[in-house]
């Protein structure tokens, strides 16, 4: 659910009336800011997070390799690796956190894949230590997809300063927004985020002068001023997500094994509960009850990235197999998830929720 608050509209405006509409003041700020809250040395705002993707691994040289990714995610992580030239290796999930499942990682890393893009999926910190292991046996490249995790941390550490670079998403139901289209690359490599810039702007070396390929991929400055009051009010709003996430697993325990819950936080693993995701075998029948009492219940995702029409024609996906994945996609129900809930909306959520397993449905 996108936020707009009086105070973004003010920066907005102000945006419009005295900055430039493209490489303003806002921009610069944005960036700053942003890279001081995931603890990098850079952050480059684009134009959206698979343009931040995309330039990552045109910067990285993925040509004509296999970098493996998550099929249990939104289709642009794996297209991100297509449009660099690479070639999208997909792999199926780990049971317990639904992020890319590290064991199937390395097979495909011995048979030669030169790159790894795990996902932080629905705000849940990947276990980082064993990519980072993986891509140090292999000498391969770890990037992070953080589009739905902002704040989030692992080890203490925020995710997006994990990696050689990561990717953030401000599309409006993201955990902040520029209410818009928008993405960033955060890194702690000078050269990553000065291609990245680069690329996002022509490939202009100077005004007039272009010497690598390059798109117009920019962050608009009224977009960057939005991103910049939203920003503000990141912690407070994944606080409230948290506190969201505790009251539903505290209330929908006890539906437990007619529904599972989400992996739960722990000291090392602080998720940011972008969304709140549940299965059930019924996950159909619940989710037309659930209507029918007026609560909004979504699915993240319907169809795994190895399913869609896409990856089976031209990716050679067709009569592949990721079963966790596809099990998900039979069972996943995403629940009402964003700041603004009030305890009664959990509360009616959660009585909803066992009121459908009570009677026995
Ligand atoms: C996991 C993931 N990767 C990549 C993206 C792409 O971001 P965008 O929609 O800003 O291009 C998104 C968001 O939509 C996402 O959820």
């Amino acid at each position: 659910m996108p936020i707009l608050l009086p105070d973004m509209e003010e920066a907005a405006l102000d945006a419009l009336r005295n900055d430039r509409f493209l490489r303003g003041e806002n921009v610069v700020k944005f960036e700053e800011e942003f890279a001081r809250f995931v603890g990098t040395r850079y952050a480059v705002a684009l134009s959206s997070g698979t343009a931040a993707l995309d330039f990552i691994f045109s910067v990285l040289g993925v040509s004509d390799q296999k970098v493996v990714t998550s099929t249990w995610s939104f289709i642009a992580s794996a297209n991100s690796i297509a449009h660099a030239g690479g070639r999208p290796v997909l792999a199926d999930i780990s049971e317990t956190d639904y992020c890319l499942d590290p064991e199937q990682v390395e097979q495909d890393l011995e048979q030669g894949a030169r790159g790894v893009l795990p996902v932080h999926i629905y705000g849940h910190p990947v276990d980082w230590d064993r990519f980072e292991e993986l891509g140090q046996r292999y000498r391969v490249p770890v990037v992070e997809d953080a589009c739905q995790a902002h704040g989030a941390r692992y080890k203490g550490r925020p995710v997006g300063s994990l990696g050689i670079a990561a990717a953030f998403s401000f599309y409006p139901s993201k955990n902040m927004t520029v209410l818009g289209d928008g993405g960033m690359v955060t890194t702690n490599d000078e050269t990553i985020a000065g291609q990245v810039a680069k690329i996002r702007d022509q490939g202009r070396s100077s005004e007039y002068e272009h010497d690598i390929m390059g798109y117009t991929a920019r962050m608009n400055t009224v977009n960057a001023a939005i991103g910049r009051a939203q920003l503000k009010h990141l912690r407070e709003w994944n606080d409230r997500r948290r506190v969201i996430a505790d009251s539903y697993f505290r209330s929908l325990t006890d539906l437990t094994p007619s529904i599972r819950l989400p992996p739960r936080p722990s000291k090392d693993v602080e998720p940011v509960y972008h969304q709140f995701v549940i299965r059930s075998e019924k996950r159909d029948q619940l989710r037309g009850y659930m209507r029918d009492k007026g609560v909004q219940c979504n699915i993240h995702y319907p169809i795994p990235i190895h399913l869609q029409p896409l990856y089976m024609s031209t990716f050679g996906y067709a009569g592949k197999t990721f079963p966790r994945s596809e099990l998900m996609a039979r069972e996943c129900l995403s629940l009402p998830m964003h700041p603004f809930l009030t305890d009664d909306d959990v509360n009616y959520v959660s009585e909803q929720m066992t009121a459908f397993f009570r009677r026995g449905a």
